[in-house]
């Protein structure tokens, strides 16, 4: 009999993400940059959860650092479980209800407007994906 094979251990994250929208219902994408992990993707703004943090808080926190608004959060939109190779993400997506200040990419990321039926032209993270739909996009 051969000895079981142990399971990598395989991480588990906690991601926030936004969707944000401008006076004319275009929604907000911003593009990950080299280096990181899906360089060039796009993606609803947002990140890692910290511990002791709500979903709210912490999207409400990596808003304020990425983009340099003040947003206040609104309805959740969908929750996507997604298997990566390194690890396991669950993505808590929801709407930006309202928020104060210029969206700018202050990482260096590059961001656009996207009217809503133009969302599923963007090449984004598996985990994103879903959220078009969820939205009510084909
Ligand atoms: O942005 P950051 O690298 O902190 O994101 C952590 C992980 O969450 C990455 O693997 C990233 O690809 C993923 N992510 C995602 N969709 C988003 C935001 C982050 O899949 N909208």
């Amino acid at each position: 009999m051969s000895a079981p094979v142990a399971e990598p251990a395989r991480r588990s994250i906690e991601v926030v993400a936004g969707v944000i929208r401008d006076a004319r219902g275009r929604i907000l994408l911003a593009r990950r940059t080299e280096g990181r992990d899906l360089a060039g993707r796009w993606e609803f703004p947002g990140g890692k959860r910290e511990p002791g943090e709500s979903p709210e808080g912490a999207l409400v926190r990596e808003l304020r650092e990425e983009l340099g608004i003040e947003a206040e959060i609104g309805d959740h939109v969908i929750t996507v479980p997604q298997q990566y190779p390194d690890k396991h993400l669950s993505l808590d997506v929801r709407e930006v209800r309202a928020f104060s200040g210029t969206a700018r990419g202050r990482e260096g990321q590059a961001l656009v407007w996207v009217p809503p039926h133009k969302l599923a032209a963007y090449e984004m993270p598996p985990a994103d994906v879903p959220v078009v739909a969820a939205l009510g996009q084909p």
